[in-house]
């Protein structure tokens, strides 16, 4: 007796369907992502996960084998950190250090307190002074990080700076030389180029990352620089965002990052 058409068309659904193409990847533990993300060692957030605390945006709860979008999940209600390889632009304030372990106040204090314990760490792209206020990348994409600060292929960074004495006027000509020695070096600087804005303003744009290079530049000069901003870096700009609030790149500001480092590498061989 041939089976019953119903019966059949249930065991057809049960049954996986067919599969021409590779196998779909086992999901990721969620626990390990918390956890790598910062939210506390593996125990720690399997237990989060154990007391239903992780849920969809939907607060649909979710168990460790679960898969969700990242934007989708919640963890005590809260959206997470952003995923791994994300880039994070931050308006840093004079005074902040840019480090994990320094004296505070530094720079992760203005980031979520998970920041410093994920894993890869979400490090600072080259660093700022701590007197120095402006544009400041962190990653924890290590070979977008190496790229962008990579001393062969620097991208152009600009500063607005201010200045004790007004210009003297030979400082553009001397930025842009490309033989400005700077003092304890033993090669020359990169031409970098000078904007004069007011005075005693100037915006300064260079393709290095030596320490204090921009203050060091206009000592050589014979001034001395009060105030220090990074307003750009390569393709992105500080823009409106306010002194210490911070924001995630978006896929497309990152793709226009990895290009602008590409063309700089390009352009050094
Ligand atoms: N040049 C400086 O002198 N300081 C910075 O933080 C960056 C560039």
């Amino acid at each position: 007796m041939p089976p019953d058409e119903s019966i059949m068309r249930l065991v057809a659904r049960l049954l996986p369907a067919p599969h021409s193409g590779p196998l779909p990847l086992p999901p990721v533990s969620l626990a390990r992502t918390l956890s790598k993300l910062g939210y506390g060692t593996r125990k720690e957030t399997e237990r989060a996960l154990a007391a239903r605390r992780v849920t969809t945006v939907h607060g649909v709860v979710l168990g460790d084998r679960d898969t969700a979008a990242h934007g989708d999940i919640r963890l005590d209600g809260e959206p997470l950190d952003p995923p791994q390889g994300s880039v994070v632009l931050l308006h840093k304030p004079v005074g902040y250090v840019c480090s994990t372990s320094d004296r505070p106040p530094l720079v992760y204090d203005l980031l979520p307190s998970r920041f410093p314990h994920r894993d890869p760490l979400m490090a600072t792209v080259g660093r700022l002074d701590a007197d120095t206020s402006g544009l400041l990348l962190l990653t924890d994409d290590g070979p977008l990080n190496h790229q962008l600060t990579s001393p062969r292929w620097h991208l152009p960074k600009c500063y607005d700076v201010s200045l004790a004495e007004p210009l003297g006027g030979d400082e553009a000509a001397l930025f842009a030389a490309g033989t400005l020695m700077l003092q304890g070096e033993s090669t020359p600087l990169l031409p970098a180029t000078l904007e004069v804005i007011a005075p005693q303003r100037a915006r300064v744009t260079i393709h290095e990352g030596r320490y204090h290079q921009v203050r060091r530049m206009f000592a050589a000069a014979g001034n001395h620089v009060t105030a220090l901003q990074r307003v750009s870096f390569g393709p992105l700009a500080l823009g409106d965002l306010p002194e210490g609030h911070w924001r995630v790149l978006t896929s497309d500001e990152v793709m226009q990052l990895r290009d602008a480092a590409r063309a700089a590498k390009a352009a050094q061989r």
